[in-house]
């Protein structure tokens, strides 16, 4: 949430600035700017809006080869100009980016208000900038320390002074914030994408840390400002490109690589037949006094959490259950060292995932992270970690991480029910087919722009679905809700009829999730009870399945014969294609949904 870039080196920054800006996007799109730093002083450019009205604002003639940036996710004040970063001090001494939320700030700015500082915008960050000024005494990496130790939140924050062209000091606590080193000269940022291609090291800060970044090096602090040294990780060549390609959109490029993510990510734990995770190794002993697992996420990886609940029931006889991650926090949950609570999300720094992970640690339960963003804060705090092999995920809308997190979860209840032999698995050797699976259903292509031009114009649509297609109905209402702006919402079939079934009347559209034979006839007896009173009923099944659905509006069949259990991995793709096209058809912005962002680092 706010993505943050900086610049020094022996060339122009702005280029670097914008083109890391433009990268960082998904993280917040509501307005941005950046701050560029000479012997001449500092100049600030910002602007309400995507990253490409702050380009068309930065004119030509600046040459500062160090500078920082900024693009904006609105958490204190709206998106405006004047709340776009960076901000400058009273007297323009220092110039601060920030990524966070500072919980003190009213405190701080009613402080320094009796010091006779004002201030212009409504944001937290501001009263970093002016304590920092307040602060100064001459040395800005001590009055950084001071400054860092009297906020309260998270934050990531570039701060660069007057007095210092060539210097970028950071400081970090709970949001991410990365030093980089490549041929051209330093770089800050959220995200090692921002810089991709440019670097050759990195190093990730770890709370508390302090950096001050020039254009030949990186040194770095701890929190009462001793000099550290930190291990440098190296940018691996196979780093996914995070182009579009020939695609219009991310996402939709995002939906066709999910084939070759799934095989990714199998091949990687996959072993001679047996699931072998590297970094998830616990003893015999220790998974056979497992007595509960508890699958704790946000958005769609929470979904992909409820869809594994059920497999791991089943697979393993574990009492398993699935949490939205802030609703975990404050739920009083009885956890105890023989629980195993298993933090799953994309980014790897999401906010309440991220505390909700903390707590379980200091409940003393066993924590195991299923992550795509390597090296991220809830990769590194868990005890255990399973990545995802994704590779990099830009739509703010996730498909294919969505898709290898059930995959992950799926081996790892495989695992579990293999070595503490609760219920020996028949499916497993079938896994492999998922790839495959994926592949078949990318040409459902054309189906699923027939169903978008039927939805296009709906203004409600209800998703329904039980068991395993209720989980992936969660996904698909929540998939369309986010990027075409219909509001949608996704029912168990079986609970439809006690309240929600009053709002159907003549062409309300239903999306009827029943891929799943065992309980098809359930889920066909509520879409009769809807189709009694007027809905217009689109199937998601099978071509097996089909031939019970003629009073159905609309079908779209996976031609695909597989168990029940992986039915989800054949019934995500269609569901995504629909919405990507019925968005599409809306004119709505896909990649940049209003309002969201992809990694939310504020609870
Ligand atoms: C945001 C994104 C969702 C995502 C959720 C959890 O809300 O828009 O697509 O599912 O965060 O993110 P995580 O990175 O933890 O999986």
């Amino acid at each position: 949430m706010c993505g943050i870039i900086g610049y020094t080196g022996k060339n122009n920054a702005v280029p670097y600035l914008l083109q890391g800006l433009h990268k960082l996007e998904y993280r917040g799109y509501d307005s941005a700017g950046i701050a560029l730093i000479d012997e001449s002083g500092i100049s600030v450019i910002k602007r309400k809006g995507k990253v490409s009205v702050l380009e068309e604002a930065v004119t030509e003639g600046f040459s500062a080869t160090t500078g920082i940036g900024h693009t904006r996710w609105a958490t204190h004040g709206e998106p405006s100009q004047l709340n776009a970063h960076p901000h400058l001090s009273e007297n323009g001494m220092f110039a601060v980016v920030h990524n966070g939320i500072i919980e003190n700030c009213d405190k701080i700015k009613s402080d320094l208000r009796k010091d006779g500082y004002s201030f212009l915008s409504d944001t937290d960050t501001e009263v970093i900038s002016q304590l920092l000024e307040k602060n100064y005494k001459g040395d800005p990496l001590a009055c950084l320390k001071e400054t860092a130790a009297s906020l309260e939140g998270s934050f990531a924050v570039a701060v660069i002074h007057r007095d210092f062209p060539g210097t970028i000091l950071c400081a970090k606590k709970s949001s991410p914030l990365i030093v980089a080193r490549g041929e051209e000269g330093f770089f800050v940022f959220s995200d090692t994408l921002a810089a991709q291609n440019r670097i050759s090291s990195y190093y990730l800060l770890s709370d508390g840390e302090l950096a001050l970044v020039t254009k030949d090096k990186a040194d770095f602090f701890s929190e009462d400002g001793k000099p550290i040294s930190k291990v440098p990780h190296y940018i691996s060549s196979s780093t996914a490109s995070s182009d579009k390609g020939d695609f219009p959109h991310y996402m939709l490029k995002e939906i066709y690589e999910q084939p070759k993510a799934l095989k990714d990510t199998l091949s990687a734990y996959i072993k001679d037949g047996d699931v072998i995770f590297p970094n998830f190794n616990p003893t015999e002993k220790e998974l056979k006094a497992i007595d509960r697992i508890h699958l704790v996420a946000c958005g769609s990886a929470y979904h992909a959490a409820l869809c594994a609940k059920y497999i791991f029931t089943q697979l393993s006889s574990l009492d398993t259950s699935a949490h939205i991650a802030s609703e975990f926090r404050y739920e009083k949950t009885v956890l105890s060292k023989n629980s195993l609570v298993v933090i799953i999300s994309q980014s790897g720094e999401t906010a309440d995932s991220l505390a909700a992970l903390l707590l379980a640690k200091a409940e003393g339960a066993k924590t195991l992270a299923i992550v795509n963003v390597k090296n991220s804060a809830i990769a590194l705090k868990a005890d255990y970690v399973i990545y995802t092999q994704a590779g990099a995920e830009i739509s703010v809308a996730t498909t294919k991480a969505y898709i290898c997190q059930l995959a992950v979860l799926y081996m790892l209840a495989y695992f579990i029910s293999d070595k503490t032999e609760y219920i020996h698995s028949r499916f497993f050797p079938d896994i492999l087919s998922l790839p495959r699976l994926a592949e078949k259903e990318l040409s459902q292509n054309e189906n699923a722009l027939s169903a978008a031009e039927l939805l296009k114009n709906s203004e409600h649509i209800y998703f329904i679905g039980r068991n395993t297609d209720y989980a992936l109905s969660m996904e698909g209402a929540l998939k369309m809700k986010e990027i075409s702006y219909i509001h949608c919402e996704a029912y168990p079939a079986g609970e439809l009829k006690h309240g929600t079934i009053s709002l159907i009347e003549k062409g309300t559209p239903v999306i009827a999730v029943c891929l799943r034979e065992d309980i098809f006839k359930k889920t066909l007896s509520a879409i009769k009870e809807v189709k009694a009173r007027g809905a217009y009923v689109i199937a998601i099944t099978t071509d097996k399945l089909k031939s019970n659905l003629t009073d159905c509006d609309f079908v779209i069949a996976s031609g695909s014969e597989q168990s029940d259990i992986f039915t989800p991995f054949v019934g995500a793709v269609p569901l995504q294609l629909m919405s990507y096209y019925t968005a599409l058809k809306r004119g709505c912005d896909i990649d940049k949904p209003r309002n969201l962002a992809k990694s939310v680092t504020v609870e």
